[in-house]
């Protein structure tokens, strides 16, 4: 472990969960919840350092919506997050995780997730992006991601744009604390089907803070009551992939990426990262 790890995994023994979460808890498993580990109920100290990252993770995507516009490419956009971040002394989390090349993902269009930036893809007027940027500042992670506009766009891709924005708040507004992961993915699912949308299901949120990606998995698209209870200290994203079409997705077979849409139609995202408390929620990327 280096110095920075023993710093960051070292609280769970100085900051232990308070007593009566922990009784909580007890009584919850008795009616049958799933309960997460201890170690996914972040302690104080830690919930400080996933709040710094996530407030550069913030600097950089409002870096990003300054300067976006019709023309650039989506390397540049690698660009200025790569150098927002380093100029906050922080790093780029994407930046060869699992062998992905890039500093950010940039999803245009049908693209659902994980889009490369490249020199050879310029932004179009009309054009839809996703830009998902996730900080980690002393060890510690904050993940979020927001739908740009290109100049005019159609009526049909505004819709898409705010109606999946609507999705992630609905989402967020049912991460209470004592509910479970599946309460999110039944209010997201609800609303974006009476919208005639549907809801990307292989993908979603996560929790997050100490890793990249850590347990629960949070699906967009669930049954109310299911999945591992939500216990104040635990730290996830809410990140709904809405498909105009179809739910299906395929992924790119040269690259091994970028996730685009089975039946070619568009798809939008907003992500935020947050923290559940005692009674609600904080949302630590705003
Ligand atoms: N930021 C994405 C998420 O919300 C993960 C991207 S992984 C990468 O979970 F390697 F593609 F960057
Ligand atoms: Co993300
Ligand atoms: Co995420």
């Amino acid at each position: 472990m280096t110095k920075e790890e023993e710093t960051k995994y070292s609280y769970f023994e100085s900051e232990p969960v308070p007593e009566h979460i922990l009784e909580k808890m007890e009584q919850m498993r008795k009616k049958g919840k799933h309960l997460p580990d201890l170690n996914l109920i972040k302690r104080p100290s830690q919930i400080e350092g996933i709040r710094e990252a996530s407030k550069i993770n913030t600097a950089v995507l409002d870096a990003v919506s300054e300067k976006i516009h019709a023309g650039m490419t989506t390397q540049e956009i690698d660009d200025i997050v790569r150098e927002v971040t380093a100029s906050a002394g922080a790093v780029c989390a994407p930046y060869h995780f699992e062998g992905y090349p890039k500093s950010v993902c940039t999803s245009i269009n049908n693209e659902v997730c994980h889009g490369i930036p490249a020199r050879h893809r310029k932004l179009h007027e009309g054009d839809i992006i996703n830009v998902d940027a996730t900080t980690i500042f002393h060890g510690y992670y904050g993940d979020a991601s927001r739908m740009f506009m290109i100049g005019k766009v159609s009526e049909r891709r505004r819709k898409l744009v705010e109606e999946t924005r609507r999705c992630l708040e609905i989402g967020i507004a049912a991460a209470q604390p004592w509910n479970t992961v599946g309460d999110i993915g039944a209010a997201v699912a609800k609303y974006a089907h009476s919208r005639g949308y549907s809801v990307v299901r292989e993908l979603g949120g996560h929790g997050v803070g100490i890793e990249f990606h850590e347990d629960p998995f949070v699906a967009h698209e669930a049954k109310a009551g299911t999945g591992m209870l939500l216990v104040p200290g635990m730290v996830i994203t809410v990140e709904p992939m809405i498909n105009e079409g179809r739910a299906g997705v395929v992924i790119d077979p040269y690259n091994g990426w970028t996730i685009y849409t089975k039946d070619g139609s568009d798809s939008a995202q907003w992500e935020h990262t947050i923290l559940i408390t005692e009674t609600g929620n904080e949302i630590l990327t705003y």
